[in-house]
């Protein structure tokens, strides 16, 4: 675990000068706070240990954004997949965005920006050759957000989520 000083992130965007939003990395007291925010604004939710697993194996990458009162009010988590290249039988590594959320009263304030731009140079140092992600095809505030990214289609994945909904599995190349 870094110092205070490593995990604080000067938060940019139109975050409120008098209610400071403070992005920085998660630790474990925060895992509670970052379960409520997903259960809240996603219908996939996970078990703790999967929560854990990532924090343990990839902590620099997954970030919280935390309002005045230290409440949790966003994270970002990403993992690292080695999967063979579609062109070669050489293996690459992607960076697969696991899950990002922002709630409700602190949408559209550019915290998901924050959150996302930080975690992805993090994520880089692993040496990614590609960010990867899912998306439901109706989501269309978080295909809005990584288009800004200039994450593109890939492709569609049929019924991907458990209600049958597809996903399109979206790209960028860092
Ligand atoms: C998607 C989500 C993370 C965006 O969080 P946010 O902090 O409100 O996003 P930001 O304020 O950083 O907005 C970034 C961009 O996302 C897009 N966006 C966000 N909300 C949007 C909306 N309601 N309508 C259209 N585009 C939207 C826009 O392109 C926006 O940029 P702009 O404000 O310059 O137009 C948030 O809506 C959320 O938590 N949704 C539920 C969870 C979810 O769907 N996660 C993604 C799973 S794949």
């Amino acid at each position: 675990m870094g110092t205070e000083k490593d995990t604080q992130i000067n938060s940019s965007g139109n975050f409120s000068n008098t209610n400071p939003i403070v992005v920085r990395r998660c630790t474990l007291e925060d895992l509670e706070g970052v379960i409520e925010v997903n259960e809240e604004e996603l219908p996939e939710d996970y078990p703790y240990f999967f929560y854990k697993s990532i924090l343990d194996n990839y902590p620099e990458s997954f970030l919280v954004a935390c309002n005045s009162n230290e409440e949790i009010i966003g994270y970002v988590m990403w993992r690292v997949e080695r999967t063979p290249a579609i062109t070669s039988l050489k293996l690459k590594n992607n960076g697969h965005l696991v899950s990002i959320a922002v709630s409700k009263n602190y949408k559209r304030l550019g915290i998901a920006i924050t959150l996302l731009s930080h975690s992805m140079k993090k994520i880089k140092k692993y040496k990614i050759d590609e960010f990867v992600l899912e998306v439901r095809v109706s989501n269309y505030e978080a295909i809005n957000l990584y288009k800004k990214f200039n994450f593109q289609t890939h492709s569609i994945k049929e019924k991907y989520y458990r209600d049958g909904e597809n996903a399109y599995y979206m790209i960028l190349n860092p």
